[in-house]
């Protein structure tokens, strides 16, 4: 579902006022939900590919966000009840909004890196682009072991990076101008998020978990409405820009701008990005 415009500011980037996305969970909620789907076809085929010995009946969605996983596990699996867990009241707010009435599903709101609520038992969990946001995905990998029903499995999708758009040589005034965003935002971002991009495989044997199988998506997706994409890679590089503008040369600065304001009319966008998906028991 696109939605409609969310919180934006107005920045100034060299010459030019541009629309930002705002750091509010609006602006990263309107990230997940046109991430989800965008990249509804790769997740279909991931929720596919899980190797479950049987139907599960209870799915337990750890930072579910506003429920790209939640629906795609439900439309595979359409018997399941799933619980959505997150720490983000306006996330979880979304995805009951999209829930409507639907009673397979339910949302519960903490905080993975406190106590644990009682989540009961599931067949299956989930950890998507969440278990890298923890302070300690180790302790979390534990928690989860007393989640997980005999035979039940763990699915951690994971992700290198924020998708990238455009072509090498773009933007016309400054070539490589994406790239360049993505080197400050990255040894920013890694700073904050030191488990980002770790081998979870490995960190999944430590934790005692037997890993069956493991499979990465490189994603090159030109196939959406260019119109989505456009306003996709608005909000991505608006937020990237937001974040390191002031460790920009005038000269991006002024170009970021520009191309700011040209994604939603650009035709020569492409959706690159990875997942990794690991299954465990
Ligand atoms: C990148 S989003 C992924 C959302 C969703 N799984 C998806 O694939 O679209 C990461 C999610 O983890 C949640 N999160 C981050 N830290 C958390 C914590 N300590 N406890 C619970 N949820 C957390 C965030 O609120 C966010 O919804």
């Amino acid at each position: 579902m696109l939605l409609a415009q969310e919180p934006v500011l107005l920045a100034h980037f060299g010459s030019s006022v541009v629309l930002m996305a705002t750091h509010t969970q609006h602006g990263h909620g309107d990230v997940l939900d046109l991430d989800a789907e965008l990249l509804a076809e790769q997740l279909a085929s991931i929720t596919e590919w899980l190797p479950v010995r049987s139907t599960p009946r209870r799915i337990i969605d750890l930072g579910a966000g506003t429920g790209a996983g939640t629906f795609a596990l439900l439309d595979r699996f359409p018997d399941a009840q799933v619980v959505a867990v997150d720490s983000s009241p306006e996330h979880l707010r979304r995805l009951r909004e999209k829930a409507g009435t639907d009673s397979r599903v339910e949302t519960v709101q903490a905080d993975l890196d406190a106590d644990w609520p009682g989540l009961g038992t599931a067949d299956l969990v989930w950890a998507s682009a969440s278990l890298h946001h923890l302070a300690d995905p180790d302790r979390a990998l534990r928690q989860i072991r007393g989640l997980l029903a005999t035979d039940g499995l763990l699915a951690v999708v994971e992700l290198a990076g924020p998708p990238r758009f455009l072509p090498d040589d773009a933007p016309a005034d400054r070539p490589g101008l994406e790239a360049r965003l993505h080197a400050i935002a990255d040894r920013r971002i890694n700073a904050h998020l030191p488990h980002r991009g770790a081998d979870w495989g490995a960190k999944l044997i430590a934790g005692d978990y037997t890993v069956e199988a493991e499979r990465t998506l490189a994603i090159n997706n030109d196939a959406p409405p260019a119109e989505l994409t456009g306003r996709y890679a608005q909000l991505i590089l608006s937020k990237l820009g937001h974040a390191v503008a002031e460790e920009l040369s005038a000269e991006d600065r002024k170009a970021l701008g520009h191309l700011l304001e040209s994604l939603p009319h650009r035709t020569d966008l492409v959706v690159r990005t990875d997942r990794t998906v690991w299954a465990a028991r």
